[in-house]
């Protein structure tokens, strides 16, 4: 019997048709709470995401997390709250406490100033340090696009534009590979790459990327980049698997997936809420999720995801609700930086729109990905 996700058997039953292997049931093989990476670690399918979980709220929607059970925290140093990430981790993990490190998935980030090969290894160390851990499970290139050398997050000039820096990611991977080396980093991956990214960084890698992390939900199916990171043994985390409902520049105008009123009416039938029935159709795709909450009972909620099934007609039904609208690209707006100063990262993403047009902030960076369709 399975007992995690076995990703070339999805492969093989989602291109050759039903695989031949003897399974109990038909979806009792992806009941499990696992993906397993190409390096043969186990990550726990479900992870707490902490992206817009301010300072005074994240410790205690950690402590929350581990106390119902997730073993998987998503963190970045761009979120500006891995320290108030690491007090929780202090509570409840290590030597005496309730939970082993063995038992632990932790993730983090390499921000987008940090590309520099020479600077590299201390952003991990002060990831490291924030989050009282010895090593990581994953670290990810958060993006493609290197910006200038620095302590500001966001390295601007006075007329608001972002300084970028001509550091090639391939150059950055290879001070990744370093980290692997060290034992610093268990294994380590990308994130908002494109396929063609992808396949340019597997191209130079010696330690090859494990994961994929992109914006990813149902008005985002990101069939093709999931199919594409698949067939190179990559797997994918889905980041604002809810569609990200609290991201500050939200605007009426734009659809809200969780009062989406089809996903209400499958939720009904399965006596699920909209957001299990989003969980569990990314589950069912073996796409890692990493739902953002600070309300414990929500985090409760998005765990419970396991004790029901979707059917393959509502699988395909969430599919096709694709927009391959995008909520998660960085804009701006004219002559406006709009600054919210909760959270670092939030102030990256402004509201945009100039001549009524949608203007993407890191278009002309050599390496901005969302040029390529998928
Ligand atoms: P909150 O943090 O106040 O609990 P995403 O993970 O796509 O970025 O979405 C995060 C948003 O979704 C947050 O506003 C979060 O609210 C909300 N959210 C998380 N889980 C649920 C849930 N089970 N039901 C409704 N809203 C949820």
């Amino acid at each position: 019997m399975m007992s995690d996700f076995d990703l070339s058997l999805l492969k093989s039953r989602t291109t050759t048709g039903p695989s031949t292997r003897t399974t109990p049931g038909p979806h009792s093989w992806n009941m499990s709470r696992f993906v397993t990476l190409s390096t043969g670690q186990k990550m726990p399918i479900v992870g707490l995401g902490t992206w817009k979980s301010g300072p005074g709220q994240v410790k205690q929607a950690v402590l929350a997390a581990l106390d119902c059970g997730y073993r998987h925290i998503d963190c970045a140093a761009a979120y500006s709250n891995e320290l108030e990430v690491g007090e929780a981790l202090a509570l409840r993990v290590g030597p005496g406490k309730a939970l082993l490190r063995e038992e632990m998935f932790v993730t983090s980030k390499l921000w987008n100033t940090k590309h520099d090969p020479e600077d590299v290894e201390e952003a991990c160390r002060t990831s490291l340090a924030h989050l009282g851990l010895s090593y990581l499970d994953l670290y990810l290139v958060h993006w493609p696009m290197a910006f200038q050398p620095g302590k500001e997050l966001m390295p601007r000039r006075d007329d608001g534009s972002i300084c970028y820096s001509d550091t090639h990611y391939r150059d950055t991977w290879t001070a990744m590979e370093s980290l692997v080396d060290k034992g610093l980093v268990r294994a380590i991956g990308l994130s908002n790459f494109s396929a063609r990214q992808t396949d340019d960084i597997i191209s130079v890698a010696r330690h090859k990327p494990v994961m994929n992390q992109v914006e990813c939900h149902p008005y985002l199916s990101q069939a093709d980049l999931l199919s594409h990171c698949r067939s190179v043994s990559v797997c994918v985390t889905a980041y604002s698997p809810l569609g990200s409902g609290d991201r500050p520049w939200a605007s009426p105008d734009q659809p809200s997936l969780l009062e989406d009123p089809r996903l209400a009416a499958i939720a009904q039938r399965y006596q699920k809420t909209p957001a299990q029935v989003i969980l569990r159709w990314h589950v069912q795709r073996a796409v890692v999720c990493i739902p953002k909450s600070v309300t414990p009972s929500r985090i409760q909620q998005n765990l419970q995801v396991f004790d029901f099934s979707l059917t393959d007609d509502d699988m395909k039904l969430i599919e096709s609700f694709n927009r391959n609208e995008r909520f998660i690209v960085p804009t701006v707006e004219a002559n406006k930086i709009v600054f919210n100063g909760t959270c670092g990262y939030i102030s990256v993403f402004p509201e945009r729109c100039r001549d009524g047009k949608k203007v993407w902030r890191d278009a002309e960076h050599p390496h901005f990905p969302f040029h390529d369709s998928y």
